[in-house]
């Protein structure tokens, strides 16, 4: 019998049905992605299992019990289910090792004292036993995170179920939520993570669940999921998140919302330092120095650039489009002109290849 045992899930809402007929398993020790559009039913099929929502129909077992009983006692099998969601909710009143204590004192019974030494044991998992008299709100997001993620291992669960644990976090601090998470899969644990880290999915994950409209179209393991899915919805939403696009519509764009978002985009994908860097400096230098500037010096407004990434498999070949056929395709032979600009010589060194497809539409090869 598999750990986990889902069978034709269904949960209604009087306006939305975002479970139609869930079909899942689950093994023992197995870390499971769960990705796909938003407003797909993720978040509803991760609070179904832990009867946070009680299902319209459908039967979820879990180590054999059947969570839909009302004999189930479900305080009990929440204890097995550890559930960290995306803003901590951690107790800003206590100190962070006490935020550890309160569960295994009220619910196993443990004396004060053993409860504060297991506390300190599960933030060394974690890496911040030396914040443990603190308060959270002089933590980081990713270090109050990562103690939401000793809260959850508090009550030694079997499985620990994830709703998007990185995405209220600054690109900076993704990485150490990620590599704590991916800590405790070596350790053994069950764990199912709803993400949209496309890096993590694929590199961290037995297998994947790709999600949309309220049913499973497609689990296996990370290389069919990104290489070679078998279903061409879950090809194209593999494809929309290998893209970043991104529009200048003003000589004073929001340029460190733009470098988040690209930081975001270098994160998500399995780009290499090297990759990550080159995008970033195309569009630096490319769009913000040359282009910008140019829009600048003849007064163009709205230069109306576009700037598009397509990962190509595996994150090799990264393709990069600066489309500025709008104001600045008037520039004449604005690509000629520049030849020997210092930003294009910069950018030429790092790509493989730059090609002028079309007037205004540019390749850069990374
Ligand atoms: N408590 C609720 N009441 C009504 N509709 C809900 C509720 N929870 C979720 N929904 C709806 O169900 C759909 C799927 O939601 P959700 O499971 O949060 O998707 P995801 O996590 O994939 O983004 C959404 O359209 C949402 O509006
Ligand atoms: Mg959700």
């Amino acid at each position: 019998m598999s750990l986990i045992e889902v069978e034709h899930l269904r949960k209604e809402y009087p306006n939305a049905t975002p479970l139609k007929d869930f079909n899942a398993t689950v093994e023992a020790g197995e870390v499971i992605s769960i990705i796909g559009p938003s407003g797909t039913g993720k978040s509803t099929f991760i609070r179904c299992l832990n009867r946070l929502e009680t299902p319209t129909s459908g039967t979820i077992l879990v180590d054999g019990v059947d969570m839909c009983d009302p004999a189930t006692d479900l305080p009990k099998m929440r204890q097995k289910m550890g559930m960290v969601f995306q803003n901590y909710a951690l107790f800003n009143h206590k100190l962070v090792v006490e935020n550890l204590m309160m569960a295994p004192m009220d619910k196993l019974g443990l004396s004060k004292q053993e409860a504060y030494d297991r506390a300190l044991g599960l933030l060394e998992t974690v890496g911040l036993r030396d914040k443990a008299l603190n308060w959270p709100q002089e933590l980081s997001g990713g270090q109050r995170q990562r103690v939401a993620i000793a809260r959850g291992l508090a009550m030694d669960p079997k499985i620990l179920l994830f709703d998007e644990p990185t995405s209220a976090l600054d690109p900076q601090m993704v990485s150490e939520v990620l590599s704590v998470i991916t800590g405790l899969a070596e350790r053994g644990l069950t764990m199912l993570v709803v993400t949209h880290e496309m890096r993590f999915a694929r590199d961290a994950s037995s297998r994947v669940f790709y999600m949309d409209r309220g049913e499973l179209w497609e689990a296996g393991p990370p290389e069919q999921i990104f290489e070679h899915p078998l279903r061409q919805e879950t090809h194209d939403f593999v494809f929309r998140v290998r893209n970043w696009e991104w529009e200048m519509h003003s000589i004073t764009p929001d340029i460190p919302a733009l470098q988040a978002s690209l930081d975001a985009y270098c994160q998500r994908q399995f780009m290499g330092r090297h990759a990550a860097n080159s995008c970033k400096l195309v569009v630096e230098e490319a769009v913000l120095n040359l282009l910008r500037g140019i829009a600048r010096k003849v007064g163009v407004a709205d230069p109306n650039v576009k700037v598009s990434i397509a990962a190509g498999e595996g994150g090799v070949d990264m393709e990069l489009l600066v489309d500025y056929r709008g104001p600045l395709l008037e520039v004449p032979n604005l690509f000629d002109m520049v030849d020997d600009d210092l930003s294009l010589s910069i950018v030429r060194g790092v790509c493989k290849k730059v090609e002028l497809l079309e007037p205004g539409l540019v390749r850069f090869m990374i």
